[in-house]
Parts: C-alpha cells; sequence; structure tokens
C-alpha cells in the first residue's frame, strides 16, 4: 500500500488501548531496521524526519529511502511524518514533498502565536491530504540542537487544549507530561514518574483526540553499559520506564516518539565492533549487526511497550 496519513491507525490505535511507534530515521539502515521489525511482527508504522535529518541526509535520500521501505513492505501502513516542523516553510516543504504528516512545534511561543502558526500550517496541509501534530507545553533536552534546560520546560496546562485544538484544527497533540529528550531525562537516583493526572485530565478534555508523547526513550542500560565499556563516557544516562509507556499506550497516547534509543543500540554496538576487531575498517561489517540490534530493539518495543505488534 502506498504511504498512508496517521487518521486510522490513531483510531484503531485509541480504541485498541495501544500507541505507534514513531522512530526517527536519519539512513538507510535504520529505515530498514525499523521497518523489517514491524513487517515481521505486522505493525503500523511512523517513519519520522527531524530538520536535521534532512540536513544530514537531504530530503530527497529520505523520502526516496521510506519509498524503499513502502515497496519492500507492502502489508503494513506506513507514514511519513516531520519531527518538530519548526515553521511554516519547513512544514510546506514536507507537504509538497511527499511527506503525509508534518509536525509544527510552536511550543516554545506564546499560546496566541502557537495558534497561529499552527492553524496556518493546519489550513495548508489539510488542503493537500496531510495531517498535522501540534505541541503545548514545553519537553526539556535537546532537539535540533536546541537545549532547552529543565527549569525552562514547563508542564501541558490542560485547561489550554480544547483552544487549541478548535482554534488551529490539529489532527494530533503532543503534550509534556515529564518526558524530555536525549538520554539524560531524569536524575539518577530519584524516581522516574510521568505526569498521568495531567495526561487524565488532558484526555477527559478531548474525548477521542490522539495523544502524542515526545522524549520517550527509555535508554536501555545494556546498550549504556555496552557504551561505557567500549571506550565511552555517558555516567547517568536514565530514560522512562517502559511500563509507565505501557500505561500511556492503554490511555488516549496514540503515538510515543522513540529516537535516542535506536542511536544508543548503533553506538554501543559499533564500539563494541571496533574495539573486539581494531582491524576491520569495511563499514558494512559494523553497520550489519547495528541494524540487527536495531531491529531487535524496535522488535521490543513493539511488542512489549507500544502493543502494535499484530495491529497492521
Ligand atoms: O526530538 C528530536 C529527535 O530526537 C530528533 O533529533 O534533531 O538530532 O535529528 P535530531
Ligand atoms: P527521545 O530522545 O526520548 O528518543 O525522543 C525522541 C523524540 O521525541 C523525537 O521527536
Ligand atoms: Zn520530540
Amino acid at each position: 500500500m502506498p504511504l498512508v496519513t496517521s487518521t486510522e491507525m490513531f483510531k484503531k490505535a485509541y480504541n485498541g488501548g495501544y500507541a505507534i511507534g514513531a522512530f526517527n530515521v536519519n539512513n538507510m539502515e535504520i529505515v530498514q531496521a525499523i521497518t523489517e521489525a514491524c513487517k515481521e511482527e505486522k505493525a503500523p508504522v511512523i517513519l519520522q524526519v527531524s530538520k536535521g535529518a534532512r540536513a544530514y541526509a537531504n530530503h530527497t535520500y529520505l523520502v526516496k529511502l521510506v519509498e524503499a521501505a513502502v515497496i519492500e513492505c507492502p502489508e503494513i501502513p506506513i507514514v511519513l511524518h516531520l519531527d518538530h516542523g519548526p515553521d511554516f516553510e519547513t512544514c510546506k516543504s514536507c507537504i509538497d514533498g511527499g511527506f503525509t504528516s508534518v509536525m509544527i512545534d510552536g511550543s516554545s511561543k506564546p499560546f496566541a502565536e502557537n495558534i497561529e502558526l499552527t492553524r496556518k500550517v493546519v489550513e495548508y496541509a489539510h488542503a493537500h491530504g496531510v495531517v498535522v501534530e501540534g505541541e503545548l507545553g514545553t519537553l526539556a533536552g535537546i532537539e535540533d540542537e536546541v537545549r532547552v534546560a529543565e527549569g525552562d520546560s514547563s508542564y501541558t496546562r490542560p485547561e489550554e487544549v480544547e483552544e487549541f485544538v478548535t482554534k488551529t484544527g490539529v489532527d494530533s497533540l503532543a503534550i509534556a507530561i515529564g518526558t524530555s529528550h536525549g538520554a539524560y531525562k531524569f536524575k539518577p537516583g530519584t524516581k522516574p514518574q510521568l505526569r498521568f493526572d495531567i495526561l487524565e485530565e488532558v484526555s477527559r478534555r478531548l474525548p477521542g483526540f490522539p495523544i502524542v508523547l515526545h522524549g520517550s526513550s527509555s535508554v536501555p542500560q545494556n546498550y549504556v553499559d555496552m557504551i561505557n565499556k567500549f571506550g565511552g563516557n555517558m555516567p547517568g544516562a536514565v530514560g522512562v520506564p517502559e511500563e509507565q509507556l505501557r500505561h500511556a499506550a492503554q490511555l488516549s497516547v496514540c503515538k510515543i516518539n522513540i529516537d535516542s534509543d535506536l542511536r544508543l543500540a548503533m553506538t554501543g554496538t559499533i564500539r563494541e565492533f571496533f574495539t573486539e576487531h581494531p582491524d576491520k575498517f569495511d563499514p558494512r561489517e559494523y553497520l550489519k549487526p547495528a541494524r540487527a540490534n536495531i531491529k531487535e530493539l524496535v522488535r521490543h518495543k513493539l511488542t512489549d511497550v507500544l502493543g502494535c505488534a499484530g495491529k497492521a
């Protein structure tokens, strides 16, 4: 089947009590690892591309890689989504250039400006058959080289969500309930806890409406340990407990964004490879086990965290 929007996926996910995985893609091996796991597990999937990914790999290369995955995996629905669209022009370029979904991230702007910008993107996107994700609330961490300090992050205010959704016409809403971008989400030794009270209040105000969680990597300690064992230095990397993501997926959360976990799997595997084979220099030899480990990690997310295996 051709690329799809997330409309049907989210409806089924909402009613079925599971979430769709939204995985960031930057190169061929990552696209292959994710889609092979989804194909084998019969899972719908969102492949997402950030501004940084477009700068690194080029818009056309990424679209063509995703189109190749669509050909190789005709039996699963695949969405091509712009992650953290920073402005109208970037969203327009992706809408015109083959994406089926875009995020406009106006979360750092004042409420009225966020509404205005998001509404403008929705108008253009919907006229072209593309769906839009908006965001309210600010996550801590780093995205596209912009670092948001913990003190500058803020939870979503549930009292704002109805006005935002009504005035903008967005198709899904990303909210801030304690997740954050990157590999250092919670202070070591503290108990990570998402604000389910905020999620529940948002859902009460927006019944049936798909909610999105960014910053949802769990930072698997086996890969942090592997990185540290083989020459890396990532002390205190901590992620979101998987059981809390599973719980969110059973509620109104229909899309869960995972990027850092894939990066950790790739980096750990390649570090180990080079330590054990200092004489090797063929990129295929170290990218192959990295791709295989990302694939197994994605399989685990689909079956044990998101609950979307078998839902394609
Ligand atoms: O939220 C950000 C994603 O992890 C993408 O990261 O901007 O480094 O491509 P990036
Ligand atoms: P992580 O850094 O937790 O993987 O979050 C990714 C993300 O939110 C992409 O938009
Ligand atoms: Zn994000």
